[in-house]
């Protein structure tokens, strides 16, 4: 029998703890977006009981004007959830559902079918004990099918049980519902599940859902439900090696210092001697506090607070760990990855990383191949697309905790997000850490970048134009080149045209070259920095991403964004180089203003309408801003009698 408590909605953590004996099993269901997924969990819930009497009542309401099935209560409401949402017809967000019957309890993690992979694939489903597959019978195995127990496949889910859903509309025929068991048998073989079972059902009049049904009578197995029940859960992270990521640092007083997290994996008691990373510092458990109470010991999935007993510091995105199997620390990895976004990935662009507890700024340095989910087949590839699997390889901007994914699914997963939209746009699983990650360290030069600086008078910056081709930029830069010139000032300046030459001489103006191509002279630029020099560099640089990623590497307070902000149509007019002619007669194509985006700065130090300023004046802007902000004072001088010049 199945029941309900309320602790599920006001604490399921401690609704967790408090079934703790009771095995539970965690559920990942994925189908495409007609399957009736919504429909197989609404029933599973409302089939165990656990709907509560107003939430019936509200479902009863709203099916008879946004439902689907006429007088019935549409189960997929309930899952649906939000009002918004259901307006729309669509599934918003990825949603856990908790229950339990008396043999086990369930989290089901359900990720909305129009948005094929979400954050969820990487975090939730990756620790999955079982996946869901659904298949409309009508259809059979379609490619959405094979991508998504390809997926659960890769994520390491050891079980998919195959819903073959839908199986009302096909007059529960055997023979088209064995059709499609050996066909994804056929297709599965090649993938690394260790049990397969397939169930022929009806979700939406709850056919072999909850209980079996004699609509198919040919069909002995067990229900869906009766299925999950009997999972025996061999949960291999258990015996995993220690880790507890660290999401906070609890210190209400001086006396307590704790460090809180959710076990990653494996288990830990009071005595045991353990290893902060990326520190390496060592110190042994004191204490494991769980709501105010002292435990001997705590085990993957518990939130919990531990003590030391030496005093070593420790942050947020650290890894507190068994100090004999330590986790590995890197900073460039292979790695599979699941690309989400309709952008198409871009390799040198800096995305955020976020791990389990932490997040650093990285790029992919290459992508070694794109995997085809029809045959496995491996393709070369520029670049991933929406849906797209392939192996890559990754460089953060500093070292982070983690488990290779084939070790600890937990340590070993990762997101991608993007900087500008925020949008979690792919998802991976670290294979291992490259060896250059540990073989390359940085030299100490003995000859500092202060002393460089110091040595020419001077605090070193990067002057950056961004705007339209023809919009002045070089012609302003030249003017600032030659005023700082000629007051003694060390300088140099980098154009698109010329550096275009030699160093970038083999990209193009696609999207993926433009962002190789600023990356490359952000690099230079910092180079040029860090030997003491004032740097112009003069490029359309049409990206908000890349413009940012150059003022990370540089430092904000050494880099002045000047955008020289002249319209397309003045641009056009002045054509100085015929190429906006060529463009419109579409001799050249991707030419920016024309048939390639402009992201025109958003916060810049200084914007120029050159249609109100002349060149002179702009450059002359350009020096008045430096010198307020202290650049063109001369170190030496301050250091001898504390003032500027
Ligand atoms: S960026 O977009 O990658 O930053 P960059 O500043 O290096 O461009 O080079 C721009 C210069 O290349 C333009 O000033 C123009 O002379 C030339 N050019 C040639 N083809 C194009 C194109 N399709 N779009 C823009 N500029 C182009």
């Amino acid at each position: 029998m199945a029941h309900h408590d309320p602790l599920i909605a006001s604490d399921i953590q401690a609704y967790l703890d408090a079934q703790g004996s009771k095995s539970f099993l965690r559920v990942f269901t994925c189908g495409s977006v007609d399957d009736g997924k919504s429909t197989l969990i609404g029933r599973l819930l409302y089939d165990s009981q656990l709907i509560y009497e107003d939430q019936m009542a509200a479902i009863e309401r709203d099916s008879k004007t946004s439902g689907t099935t006429g007088e019935a209560p549409d189960l997929a409401l309930l899952v649906d959830g939000l009002a918004a949402e259901r307006e729309q017809g669509i599934t918003i967000d990825v949603a856990y559902r908790f229950f339990s019957t008396d043999q086990r309890k369930f989290i089901i993690a359900d990720t909305p079918g129009h948005v094929q992979y979400t954050r969820n694939m990487a975090t939730g489903a990756s620790t999955a004990d079982v996946a869901i597959l659904l298949i409309d019978a009508r259809h059979g195995v379609v490619e959405q099918t094979r991508r998504h127990a390809f997926i659960a496949s890769l994520l390491g889910i050891p079980r998919v049980v195959v819903a073959v859903n839908k199986m009302d509309l096909v007059g529960f025929d055997q023979s088209t519902f064995n059709a499609i068991d050996v066909a994804f048998r056929d297709f599965a073989a090649r993938l690394e599940f260790d049990d397969i079972m397939t169930i022929p059902v009806s979700a939406l009049d709850g056919d072999n859902v909850t209980t079996r049904s004699d609509a198919a009578p040919w069909y002995k197995g067990p229900s869906l439900l009766g299925f999950l029940e009997q999972i025996e859960v061999d949960r291999q992270s258990l015996g995993a090696p220690f880790r507890l990521p660290v999401q906070w640092v609890n210190r209400p007083n001086l006396d307590f210092r704790g460090f809180s997290g959710t076990v990653a994996s494996g288990t830990v008691s009071k005595g045991d001697p353990v290893i902060a990373l990326p520190s390496g510092r060592r110190s042994t458990v004191k204490d494991i506090v769980l709501y105010k109470e002292s435990l001997e010991h705590a085990r993957q999935d518990q939130a919990v607070t531990i003590t030391l007993t030496d005093e070593i510091d420790i942050s947020r995105g650290d890894m507190i760990c068994s100090a004999s199997q330590p986790i590995e620390v890197a900073d460039q990895f292979q790695a599979k990855m699941i690309w989400m976004d309709d952008a198409q990935l871009f390799p040198g662009r800096q995305y955020i990383i976020r791990t389990t507890n932490n997040a650093a700024s990285g790029s992919v340095t290459a992508i070694k191949h794109r995997i085809d989910i029809e045959d496995f087949s491996e393709a070369a590839a520029k670049t991933l697309r929406l849906n797209e699997i392939g192996v890559v390889t990754l460089a953060l901007t500093k070292p982070i905790p983690f488990d290779p994914y084939s070790d600890n699914r937990s340590t070993g997963a990762f997101i991608v997000v993007d900087r500008q939209t925020n949008r979690t746009v792919g998802a991976g699983m670290i294979d291992f850490a490259l060896r250059r990650s540990r073989n390359i360290v940085r030299q100490d030069l003995v000859v500092n970048s202060s002393a460089r600086a110091a040595q020419k008078g001077q605090s070193p910056a990067v002057l950056w134009f961004t705007g339209l081709s023809g919009s002045g930029k070089s012609t302003i830069a030249n003017l600032v080149d030659e005023a700082l010139f000629e007051r003694g000032h060390h300088t140099y300046t980098l154009d698109g045209d010329n550096v275009r030459h030699g160093l970038n001489r083999d990209l193009g103006f696609t999207k993926a070259d433009r962002i190789e191509n600023i990356r490359r002279i952000g690099e230079v630029a910092n180079l040029m920095v860090d030997a003491g020099l004032i740097v112009m560099c003069s490029f359309i640089s049409p990206y908000r991403a890349e413009r940012q990623m150059v003022r990370d590497r540089v430092g904000s307070e050494r880099f002045f964004e000047i955008h020289v902000d002249t319209p397309l149509e003045v641009a056009e007019e002045r054509d100085v180089k015929g190429l906006y002619a060529k463009a419109r007669a579409g001799e050249i194509k991707n030419f920016t203003g024309i048939d390639s985006e402009y992201q025109p700065p958003e916060n810049p130090e200084l914007r120029i309408d050159t249609t109100k300023m002349t060149a002179q004046d702009a450059a002359d802007a350009i020096i008045a801003l430096l010198r307020d902000s202290g650049l063109l004072d001369d170190p030496r001088l301050i250091m001898q009698d504390g003032g500027g010049i």
